[in-house]
């Protein structure tokens, strides 16, 4: 593993690698503190978007482990328009360890891995949100002891989050089903992939547009907001479309009692889930925020952590 830029690039034996190291450092850091395995080892991180826990749990990642994170703003680098993408990854490979980025177009993470010398960490693109997925599959496996087997529901936009849960449950042999409108649900390329790793871990794979089917005895229920960092023109619209998805009440009675109730953050509330839902006792959602922390340092571990010196 070079980078991480996407969970359709994973090997199971990878995504379990990420899994386990992640619990293993999380346990070490509740007993009192992580050691210091990335000591002077840095990391770059380039946002094009805002972003609340892909920064903050990044740079304490780096901080618990030793090593330190430089924040480099959307207006800092201009990624592809003040510079070329390639450049930015040559200059910045001559000064940090690693680099985390937060871009519009998932092309760019490519680009900066293909030129890089060091391992580039995808922190959201407008294709896939690993980090967010590994989070959250640790996330499920604490509450619910186990991801193989569940029946995992992602209600709303067929987005990069949905499409990041979607293969880490092929990978991890759940049960997935996404219910969006027509028009908005998951690409047939992200789809084929994930069946085929279904087939191998014995999970599925299910498209529907009937929220309450795919919630119907859900051992979890997964939602995003609606209009994604960089669709802000289509907000309107699809606050047209989307509210038959919104996870409410009602729609969190056909789960499972034991259901936990799953969000990225950040939500906008009383739009695709409402403050009920958030705040009650099925939300695993400030658990999730956490993890962001705990499996960016498994992935900053496995990455960083010993490395040959560059060329
Ligand atoms: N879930 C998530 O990535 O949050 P931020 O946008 O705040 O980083
Ligand atoms: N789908 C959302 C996730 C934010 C963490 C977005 O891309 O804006």
């Amino acid at each position: 593993m070079k980078h991480l830029l996407a969970i359709a690039d994973l090997s199971p034996a990878e995504f379990n690698q990420i899994l386990a190291t992640a619990k293993k450092l999380k346990a070490e850091w509740r007993k009192g503190g992580n050691k210091a395995i990335l000591k002077n080892k840095t990391l770059g991180m380039v946002f094009q978007k805002p972003s609340l826990r892909t920064r903050v749990s990044f740079d304490m990642a780096m901080l618990h482990l030793g090593g330190q994170a430089l924040y480099l703003s959307p207006n800092e680098i201009g990624l592809g328009q003040r510079e070329s993408v390639a450049d930015v990854a040559r200059v910045l490979s001559r000064y940090v360890d690693g680099i985390m980025a937060r871009v519009f177009a998932h092309a760019h993470v490519v680009e900066l891995a293909q030129h890089a010398r060091v391992p580039v960490i995808n922190g959201l693109s407008d294709y896939e949100h690993p980090c967010q997925a590994l989070a959250d599959v640790l996330t499920i496996i604490e509450h619910q002891g186990q991801l193989k087997g569940l029946k995992v529901a992602f209600v709303g936009d067929g987005n990069n989050v949905a499409r990041s849960l979607m293969l880490a449950c092929a990978l991890g042999g759940a049960h997935f089903v996404c219910a969006s409108p027509k028009g908005y649900t998951l690409d047939e390329a992200a789809v084929a992939r994930a069946r085929a790793l279904a087939a191998t871990s014995g999970g599925s794979i299910e498209l529907t547009e009937e929220a309450r089917a795919a919630a119907r005895d859900a051992d979890v229920i997964y939602t995003d907001v609606w209009a994604s960092m960089g669709q802000e023109s289509e907000s309107a619209e699809r606050a047209r479309v989307f509210p038959p998805y919104q996870v409410n009440a009602a729609l969190v009675a056909l789960a499972k009692p034991s259901a936990i109730v799953m969000h990225c953050l950040p939500a906008h509330r009383g739009m695709e889930i409402t403050d009920e839902i958030v705040d009650g006792p099925h939300s695993v959602v400030f658990d999730q925020a956490e993890n962001r922390m705990h499996a960016q340092k498994a992935i900053l571990a496995i990455l960083l952590g010993s490395k040959t010196p560059k060329k």
